[in-house]
């Protein structure tokens, strides 16, 4: 899927979705549900690792897919080393939380008298847009580590919640600072606003399949973003087959024909190549009307033919967020 320059094209290729991503400290990715957020985070994660930038991946309301496509058990709030400059932290509301109170507080024993009894518990959850605030907190402490003279995390990629979800979490600091006005939640919540709206500092990616209705989310996703539109860096469109040939064309001219012959191994192959091509014609309607739609870059991610994605895959994913042009509608 890479663009290629020939001698009619003297447009230079596009940068790769890293290069464009270039020194920003928080990378939010966030799309419809099951379109590849963990997968994308973690070989962007992998890609930005291998540059040299010390990477830290995380996921909070107490998500585990990035621990799992990774291969590990997810830690309670721990921060485990999942490759070389790359680190996983898995979160939940109570834990950053917990993290902050005793941090402030210096008493562990007072946080759990305060806020793990019966009614505090329960009220964090189910407040709305607190959980999500409390832990874009503690994504705002981690993105802070880095001062001139200690330099911890080059990059924070944050594997957000699925669209509607996602657009709370990113909204939840002017939530609050609407609802507290002054006060330290409000300066809280005044901080990290700051570094989620910056686009020096943080970039958001969209993720999305080539399909009708995940196209119709990612654009939905889009316009819900509103100003923050500007900070989205690119889309990834996930899960790309390759064509089985070129021209897809050629196709419509020897169907025809190669089904004549009635032999039925023949007419199953023949039936097979005919749903690639359909699906590879679907597809590439999709992309366009995405990138077109959405007028920012595009970056086609391949499909990986594997019942579950093992290092090889996310290795290859990377390759591509390293290396693949983006495309520029
Ligand atoms: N490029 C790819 N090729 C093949 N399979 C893929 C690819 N990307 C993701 N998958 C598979 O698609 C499924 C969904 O991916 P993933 O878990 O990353 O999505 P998600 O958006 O994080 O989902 P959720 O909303 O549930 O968190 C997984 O089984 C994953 O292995
Ligand atoms: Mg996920």
């Amino acid at each position: 899927m890479c663009s290629t320059t020939t001698a009619a094209d003297p447009s230079p290729p596009g940068p790769s979705l890293l290069e464009r991503l270039g020194d920003r400290r928080l990378v939010v990715v966030t799309g419809k549900g099951g379109t590849g957020k963990s997968t994308v985070a973690a070989a962007l994660g992998m890609a930005a690792a291998k540059r040299g930038k010390r990477t830290l991946l995380i996921e909070t309301g107490g998500a585990h897919g990035l621990a799992s496509l990774l291969g590990r058990r997810s830690a309670r709030y721990r921060v485990l080393p999942v490759g070389e400059g790359l680190h996983l932290l898995s979160m939940n509301a109570h834990d950053a939380l917990e993290d902050y109170v005793v941090r402030q507080l210096k008493l562990r024993s007072l946080y759990r008298l305060v806020f793990r009894n019966r009614f505090m518990g329960p009220f964090i959850d189910t407040v709305p847009g607190l959980p999500d605030i409390i832990q874009l907190g503690k994504v705002w402490d981690l993105a802070q580590e880095g001062s001139a003279s200690q330099l911890h995390w080059d990059l924070l990629i944050l594997d957000a919640p699925a669209t509607g979800h996602g657009l709370t979490m990113l909204g939840s600091p002017a939530s609050m600072m609407d609802v507290t006005r002054s006060g330290p939640f409000h300066a809280n919540a005044k901080r990290i606003h700051r570094l989620l709206t910056d686009p020096a500092q943080t970039a958001i990616v969209l993720t999305t399949l080539p399909e009708p209705l995940p196209v119709n989310e990612a654009l939905q996703l889009y316009q819900g973003l509103g100003p923050a539109r500007e900070q989205v860096a690119g889309c990834v469109i996930n899960q790309v087959h390759q064509p089985p040939f070129e021209p897809l064309d050629a196709w419509t001219a020897a169907a025809p024909a190669l089904t004549r012959c009635e032999e039925p191994g023949w007419l199953e192959a023949v039936a097979l190549t005919d749903h690639w091509v359909t699906t590879t014609r679907q597809q590439r309607a999709s992309s366009l009307r995405l990138g077109q739609a959405l007028g920012l870059p595009t970056l086609a991610l391949p499909y990986r033919f594997q019942r579950q994605l093992e290092q090889q895959d996310l290795e290859a994913l990377a390759d591509s967020f390293a290396h693949q042009p983006l495309e520029t509608p």
